[in-house]
């Protein structure tokens, strides 16, 4: 069994990855290391709990001694690193906890990485540190055009700039140690288990709530959406052949107004609900609303995935129609999760990211 130690593993990403990672491949054992914030949620992993090849450590990234511990317990094989902050609107409001944890928390685990698989002057074999990254790095682009992974970073969010900041650290441990790592930059990814501040399960929950539908501005942003289990894969693969100090581009091939994004998921809520259910009657454009705009907000993202295509293999295999009529079910089935999650500290956001609408 190799030893893989993933941060942030009761977040969307993080869990649907775990979920991945032991639903198919066998020899590896997962440690998840997760500081529950607003985000983390056990409840995605109740799957998986319990089992002899999974193991969750409540700790947080930033915790120099919490992380020594879990080096020195483990013979850690990989770090797959999800942890962060990961919502925009919410590092316009706060953006000082946007850097502790995803710049700060990055310095920890490399600096336990490095201790624990140095070997004299170089690394023991088969390490890896897997950082993973987004798009929004690269700022924003105009009509035309696509990212590639030599786009110069251009962050404009605290968020993003505080991603872009943990990405040169990583750059910087390979190119001054030589230190055994890979970045991947993603483009926006949807599925089950994503906390609903995000924009298609915000949508979801608001308009099975029957409340209105918070747009930025005119609507016509930019996202390339991508499945999250097709995120997971190439997470995988760049953990497993991803060749060190290398990043990775991973996009959906699938550019949408933010407009048009809602318009699917309504149309799929109204398929996919049963005949009778009294909430269809209500889920329509009525429930659309255009607010003001987010400060800062890129207008548009495009992914080049087209490395990872030729070096790993991997393209997405999710069609969107597919993947939000999926998404959508999930979150018919699981009411009470949004119900758990969306009270308490939610509701505070809430009022305060959408001046009480
Ligand atoms: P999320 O907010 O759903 O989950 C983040 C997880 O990190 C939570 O479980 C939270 O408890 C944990 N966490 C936060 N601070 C921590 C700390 N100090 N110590 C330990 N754990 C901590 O985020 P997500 O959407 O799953 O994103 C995961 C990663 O993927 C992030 O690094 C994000 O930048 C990146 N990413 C996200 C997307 C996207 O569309 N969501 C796209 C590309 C890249
Ligand atoms: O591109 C990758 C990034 O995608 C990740 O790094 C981030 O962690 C992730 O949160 C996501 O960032 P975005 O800001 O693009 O995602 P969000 O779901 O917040 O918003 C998607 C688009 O929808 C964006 O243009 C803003 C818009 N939006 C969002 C919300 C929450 C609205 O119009 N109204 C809203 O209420």
């Amino acid at each position: 069994m190799t030893n893989w130690l993933v941060t942030g593993g009761a977040g969307f990403i993080g869990s649907n990855f775990i979920l991945h990672m032991l639903g198919g491949y066998a020899g590896v054992n997962i440690i998840n290391l997760d500081s529950l914030t607003y985000a983390g949620n056990l409840e995605n992993l109740r799957a998986v709990d319990g089992r002899s090849d999974y193991k969750f450590i409540r700790a947080d990234i930033c915790d120099r001694d919490a992380v020594d511990d879990i080096f020195k317990a483990y013979d850690v094989a990989r770090v797959i690193h999800f942890a962060a902050e990961s919502h925009v609107d919410r590092s316009i409001l706060e953006p000082e906890v946007f850097v502790r944890t995803n710049v700060l928390g990055t310095a920890v685990l490399l600096n336990a990485a490095m201790k624990h698989w140095m070997r004299g002057d170089g690394f023991a074999p088969g390490k890896k540190f897997v950082h993973v990254s987004t798009d929004e790095v690269y700022g924003s682009l105009p009509e035309t055009g696509l990212f590639t992974e030599s786009t110069p970073l251009d962050p404009r969010s605290p968020y993003s700039a505080s991603k872009a900041a943990s990405d040169l650290l990583v750059k910087a441990y390979f190119e001054t140690y030589g230190f055994p790592c890979v970045v991947t930059r993603c483009s926006n990814n949807y599925g089950p288990r994503q906390f609903p501040e995000k924009f298609v399960p915000l949508i979801i929950a608001n308009a099975l709530g029957g409340k209105m539908i918070p747009v930025y501005g005119d609507g016509k942003q930019v996202r390339d959406w991508l499945h999250v289990d097709d995120h997971a894969r190439a997470v995988r693969l760049a953990a497993e052949y991803g060749a060190a100090g290398q990043v990775y581009n991973v996009g959906g091939q699938n550019e949408r107004y933010n407009i048009d994004v809602v318009r699917v998921i309504l149309t799929a809520l109204r398929e996919r609900l049963p005949d009778g259910d009294a909430r269809k009657e209500h889920i329509d454009d009525g429930l659309i609303e255009h607010v003001a705009d987010r400060k800062g907000h890129d207008r548009r993202y495009a992914i080049d995935a087209s490395k990872i295509k030729t070096e790993l293999g991997w393209e997405p295999e999710t069609a969107f129609e597919d993947g939000i009529a999926a998404t959508v079910d999930w979150y018919l089935a699981n009411g009470d999760w949004i119900k758990n999650v969306t009270s308490g500290e939610y509701l505070e956001y809430y009022e305060k990211n959408y001046n009480g609408r």
